[in-house]
């Protein structure tokens, strides 16, 4: 999204994604993801073995567009974007304990609304198999801590698309401020423009919710 520095370029990917496809500026090689773990879940750095697990839920056209990101369209693609995720460090590979498969993912990203502050984003996306059991609720929450404890962060935001309803009840139910919908500030993979519904946490409402 937003950012022309951060943006992941895969062949003819025009996207601004809101939540997802980011590369950072400082990019380097190979996972330094600290592996996160809740009940249910372990969030840890992408690897080559998740491909087939990674393509089976980014193909499916319901999980992208929402996010902002082009339904993947072939596993070549999807290889292209998880060496991307490998290399940034910046999106945690989300598995599930129970099968040990990759159902999603979730990242932490240079907010470019807030160039100069000490701030990320939070992206995520979870596979349509898994919706509905407070699976994103309870990595997001994970991520949170990790970014207020670990990263020191001062402030967090997210944002989402004005119709994703889904990904606005994980939002509220973490906790996040609603700041307001910054109307007509990015372009998706398809060239349409979208508002965004901005939401932020700072690090004393972090420490207000979850300490
Ligand atoms: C958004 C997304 C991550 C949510 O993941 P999830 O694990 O299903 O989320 P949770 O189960 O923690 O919470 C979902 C909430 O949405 C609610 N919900 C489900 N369908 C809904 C609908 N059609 N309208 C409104 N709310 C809905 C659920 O009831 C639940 O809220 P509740 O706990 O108050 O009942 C998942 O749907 C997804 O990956 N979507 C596509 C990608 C995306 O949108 N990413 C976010 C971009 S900002």
């Amino acid at each position: 999204m937003l950012a022309i520095t951060a943006v992941m370029r895969y062949n003819s990917f025009k996207q601004d994604s809101e939540c997802f496809l980011y590369a950072g500026a400082n990019s380097k090689r190979g996972s330094n993801m600290k592996t996160l773990k809740t009940d249910r879940l372990i969030l840890r750095g992408f690897r080559k073995s998740d491909l087939n697990d990674f393509y089976e839920y980014a193909k499916n056209p319901r999980v992208g567009p929402p996010a902002g990101w082009e339904p993947h369209a072939s596993l070549q693609m999807t290889k292209s974007i998880l060496k991307v995720f490998m290399e940034q460090d910046e999106v945690w590979a989300i598995v599930l304990r129970e099968n040990k498969k990759v159902i999603g993912s979730v990242g932490l990203h240079k907010d470019e609304k807030r160039p100069d502050i000490h701030g990320k984003m939070l992206s995520y996306a979870l596979s349509e198999d898994y919706w509905g059991r407070g699976l994103m609720t309870e990595a997001v929450k994970e991520v949170i801590a990790f970014a207020f404890c670990h990263d020191k962060l001062d402030i967090l935001s997210v944002y989402h698309y004005p119709h994703n309803e889904r990904s606005c009840r994980v939002i509220e139910k973490c906790g996040f401020v609603r700041e307001g919908v910054l109307r007509s500030c990015s372009r998706i993979y398809n060239g349409v423009v979208m508002d965004n519904v901005c939401y932020s946490m700072l690090k004393a409402e972090y420490k207000r919710l979850y300490e």
